[in-house]
């Protein structure tokens, strides 16, 4: 038996590292700042004050006047960019608000893009979900499955119409194969070189989207396991990316960000264009939920959802928290 007077103690201690706050944060591996982060905004048209979402508690419905506003605001704290999702006072079975220049989407672009220029990157969600009666990513055939190719024709007409708007990056969301092509294809053909795509590549059909319904008002009839990717895959996930990145995709994303950490980090090693997470709506709501409650302290918590996403792997991450974290990053 040793004597434990005489005991010397670990040689190494990595604990060493972690003495004081200015020591940590030299060595720190993974930083997150607001040139990083994009804040999804929502525009609703008809309105003439923000309407609450209620399961997304400090998001709101904006108005087009409220949205420049905090397009400014993004501008202002340095923050990436903005995404932009328009919700229409009517929808169809087509989405035909999405192609409308006066829609609400296109309009909000050409106010935003007026507001602040190319202070920060003006972003769009092109998808139709937000603007069809049926709630799908595209348009439903005769047997009730979402046609593949005549939504990829809508999204080439859309992708025209948010360029027309003036809008610098689009952000195809609806998981059709061959979208990034035909979109970047379309863009070109109108002269649009420089706008740049964003690629929604590895989007898994997921239970955390629910407040995003609300947000937009969607009532999904069915579900949309047909054309996003089942949760169990990963390797599935990097071969989207590497479809899209081979079409022209300028960004990759993965969504949604925190059940999905793994396919970040598979998709960063595996790609050589930067890569992007989206820290969707539900993972927003839980946090928030449960700081409401008391149950965690909610802006380390905040800090730290960012920290693990940016230490998985992604360049760029789209959260709804980007302004306030950006506020919080300052201090
Ligand atoms: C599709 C789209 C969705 C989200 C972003 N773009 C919803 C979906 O695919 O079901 C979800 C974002 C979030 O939940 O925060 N237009």
């Amino acid at each position: 038996m040793a004597d434990l007077d005489d005991l010397t103690g670990p040689t190494v201690r990595p604990r060493r590292l972690r003495t004081t706050p200015a020591l940590r944060r030299m060595v720190a591996e993974t930083s997150v700042e607001a040139r990083q982060l994009v804040l999804p905004l929502f525009v609703r048209e008809g309105i003439d004050a923000p309407v609450p979402i209620s399961s997304m508690p400090g998001v709101v419905q904006h108005t087009r006047d409220t949205l420049k506003a905090a397009v400014a605001e993004a501008a202002e704290l340095g923050l990436g960019g903005v995404m932009l999702f328009g919700i229409p006072a009517t929808k169809d079975a087509t989405g035909s608000g999405a192609l409308d220049p006066d829609g609400i989407l296109n309009a909000a672009i050409a106010d935003v893009v007026g507001e602040v220029g190319d202070a920060v990157t003006v972003m769009a969600d092109l998808c139709l979900d937000e603007f069809t009666d049926h709630g799908h990513c595209g348009v439903v055939d005769a047997q009730g499955r979402v046609d593949n190719d005549a939504t990829l024709r809508l999204y080439a007409a859309m992708a025209q119409a948010q360029a027309a708007a003036g809008v610098h990056m689009v952000g195809p969301s609806g998981m059709m194969d061959g979208q990034v092509s035909v979109i970047r294809a379309a863009l070109d053909a109108d002269a649009h070189t420089d706008v740049s795509i964003l690629a929604y590549s590895a989007k898994y059909a997921s239970a955390f989207y629910g407040p995003f319904r609300e947000a937009v008002d969607s009532s999904l009839q069915g579900d949309r396991r047909t054309y996003q990717q089942d949760p169990a895959n990963a390797l599935e996930g990097v071969r989207e990316a590497l479809l899209d990145v081979e079409q022209g995709a300028d960004l990759v994303m993965v969504k949604p960000a925190l059940a999905y950490l793994d396919v970040v980090r598979q998709v960063r090693d595996a790609v050589d264009v930067p890569v992007a997470a989206y820290n969707i709506s539900g993972e927003y709501a839980m946090v928030e939920a449960a700081a409401a409650n008391g149950w965690i302290d909610r802006e380390p918590a905040i800090l730290e959802t960012l920290t693990s996403i940016r230490r998985a792997g992604a360049d760029v991450i789209l959260t709804y928290w980007a302004s306030e974290a950006a506020r919080l990053l300052a201090r």
